[in-house]
């Protein structure tokens, strides 16, 4: 059974052992590289702080009460209504549903109880596996950015899809 739960320090092993893995952090922004046992609890830390401020959830992914990936919806700083998603599955557990079923639990929560009327995803646009999710999940394709972000000294394009309640 897939859960969305809130991180402790029981998941901290499996998340620095799959934010390592490099078929995952490709196409993840923002992490550390290598990722290390002091940066998932520094990112523990923020999740706590996070629970008081109702602006970001933090949740880890479950599979039957096993650690296998994160996500998170954070709301937009110019529309409070409107937030950003982010997800990653660790890369043994891909292709099995994992991914589409926790995403739509997130979406769920972003809804009902964030009251959020939009949510918003970024991707690089050669991630085709994470294109095929979020349309699989019920969202649109609205636009490509240029040159958008750098990771490293390459910059990227990215792929904008929004899901309206
Ligand atoms: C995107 C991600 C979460 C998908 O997880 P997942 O558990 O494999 O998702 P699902 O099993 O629900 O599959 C979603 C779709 O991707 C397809 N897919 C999954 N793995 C695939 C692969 N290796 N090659 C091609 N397609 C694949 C599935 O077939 C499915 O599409 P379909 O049902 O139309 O066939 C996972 O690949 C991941 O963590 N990627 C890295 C992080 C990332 O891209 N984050 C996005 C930016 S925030």
């Amino acid at each position: 059974m897939i859960e969305l739960v809130r991180y402790s320090d029981k998941h901290i092993t499996e998340l620095v052992r799959i934010l390592n893995q490099s078929e995952v952090i490709k196409w993840i922004l923002m992490p550390p590289v290598p990722y290390l046992i002091e940066d998932a609890e520094s990112y523990l830390g923020k999740c706590r702080n996070n629970l008081n401020s109702d602006i970001e959830y933090n949740f880890a992914v479950e599979l039957n009460s096993k650690y296998i990936g994160g996500s998170v919806l954070r709301r937009t700083g110019d529309d409070m209504n409107c937030a950003f998603v982010g997800y990653h599955i660790g890369k043994e557990y891909w292709g099995k549903g994992y991914g589409a079923l926790a995403l739509r639990k997130l979406v769920k929560f972003g809804f009902e109880i964030m009251k959020l009327k939009k949510i918003k995803a970024f991707i690089f646009e050669d991630n085709i596996v994470s294109e095929k999710l979020l349309i699989k999940c019920g969202f649109i394709y609205n636009a490509e950015i240029k040159n958008k972000v750098y990771k490293g000294k390459t910059v990227y394009n990215l792929k904008y899809f929004s899901l309206e309640a």
